[in-house]
């Protein structure tokens, strides 16, 4: 009988050992599924007000161009991408800002000073300085960024938008 508690005992000792070392391990277990997880349930929102410059730095009378970065996150994949665009002032107090991805395919579009135009040079089209289509095949001007200057530093929102959405 007394061999028999014993054997009972060391049972129970046993059991309790497995049951508090598979609480431990799911205690322990829960923060290091969540590490691994977690990057598969996060997704970076595309929208952002992004520092391009200095307004001051950008010339009254002539576009000039800009560029940043923007990473994507999607799970455990992150992609970088560029984006581009021109500031556009028309004078001290209008600012115009201009993606410079070409709304045919996608081509980005370069300031040509001697046409006065933006010339993409995949199909040939042609934008005026504020981003109109005047040749070629885009359907639409090219895209605009709603622009704020905060304490002197020209700040977009991401992403850009088609110029019918701005003007509303
Ligand atoms: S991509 Fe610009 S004209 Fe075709």
């Amino acid at each position: 009988m007394a061999s028999s508690n014993r054997i009972s005992r060391r049972n129970f000792v046993a059991l309790m050992s497995a049951a508090l070392g598979s609480i431990m391990g799911v205690v322990m277990g829960i923060p290091i599924v969540g590490y691994l997880i977690d990057p598969a349930l996060k997704t970076e929102s595309g929208e952002a007000w992004i520092p391009i410059g200095l307004l001051e730095d950008f010339p009254i009378g002539t576009p000039k161009s800009f560029s940043f970065t923007r990473s994507h996150v999607n799970g455990w994949e992150k992609t970088v991408n560029s984006y581009g665009g021109f500031v556009v002032r028309k004078s001290e107090t209008q600012l115009l800002v201009l993606s410079s991805r070409c709304t045919h395919l996608s081509c980005s579009v370069n300031w040509e000073e001697a046409r006065n135009e933006y010339v993409c040079p995949c199909h040939n089209a042609q934008f005026s300085m504020e981003g109109e289509v005047l040749g070629g095949p885009p359907p639409y001007p090219l895209d605009r960024y709603e622009a704020n200057v905060e304490d002197g530093t020209i700040m977009i929102r991401f992403p850009a938008v088609r110029f019918d959405e701005v003007e509303g």
